[in-house]
């Protein structure tokens, strides 16, 4: 039965992805792939569908060698990943921000007085949880939502055979320094979120999949 089928696809491409530790350098995602990959982070949902992000593709050797050094987590993955990906959360997406407001309008295409209304209820949304309380607890926000689309990108790569690894082990103040330096935050409007390489895998992983079983995460009340 197709769905059968499906489901058994989908669960053997969460058991074949794992946190790919070194890349087969020789061998290059295609094109289309790759475009299927970030096709799939933009689809991804987000609060309020704010889409608080931007996918920075790092391909250019000299920018993944300059990132080395703040970036401890993700060295070898710099030097060996097909592809490299940086995602940037949007800082600063408040309820009344002009790039809420104009994705509400330009992208959702929400008449003028619709935002009027829906500007009321995210303000009490965003005050009721915190988010306002500052920059850090706004970005964090954003951060939030950045994840949607890194996990979304990996389960596509997966499903077609694709290696993948997030990351977090590097500096995100030195790292931004760096991406600013570069004209690559916008006018300080991003900040780095998260790592994710992509690839083939060099070898086969040294342990098999650890998880906690199924009744250990799971309440049903
Ligand atoms: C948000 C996040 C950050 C991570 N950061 C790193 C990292 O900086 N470097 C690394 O090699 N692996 C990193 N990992 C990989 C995890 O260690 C790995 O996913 C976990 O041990 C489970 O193993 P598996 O993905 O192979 O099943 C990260 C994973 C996640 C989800």
């Amino acid at each position: 039965m197709e769905k059968e089928r499906i489901k058994q696809q989908v669960l053997e491409a969460f058991h074949f992805r794992h946190a790919t530790k070194l890349y087969d350098d020789t061998k290059k995602i295609t094109d289309e792939d790759f475009q299927y990959i970030l096709e799939a982070g933009r689809l991804s949902p987000s609060s309020l569908g704010s889409e608080p992000w931007k996918f920075l593709v790092v391909q250019d050797p000299s920018m993944r060698d300059k990132m080395m050094p703040y970036c401890p987590g993700a060295v070898e993955k710099l030097r060996t990943a097909s592809h490299f990906v940086i995602l940037l959360a949007h800082k600063g997406v408040r309820y009344d921000s002009d790039y809420l407001i104009g994705q509400m309008k330009d992208i959702q295409q929400m008449p003028d007085e619709v935002i009027e209304t829906v500007t009321g209820h995210y303000k009490n949304f965003q005050e009721l949880n915190q988010i306002l309380d500052n920059e850090r607890t706004l970005v964090d926000w954003s951060m939030k939502q950045t994840y949607i689309a890194l996990g979304n990108m990996m389960t596509a790569a997966a499903l077609i055979g694709i290696d993948s690894t997030p990351m977090e082990g590097f500096n995100a103040v030195a790292l931004g320094q760096l991406l600013a330096n570069e004209g690559l935050l916008g006018n300080d409007e991003f900040t780095p979120s998260v790592l994710v390489a992509f690839g083939y895998r060099k070898e086969d992983p040294a342990r098999p999949k650890a998880r906690r079983l199924l009744n250990d995460v799971v309440e049903w009340i």
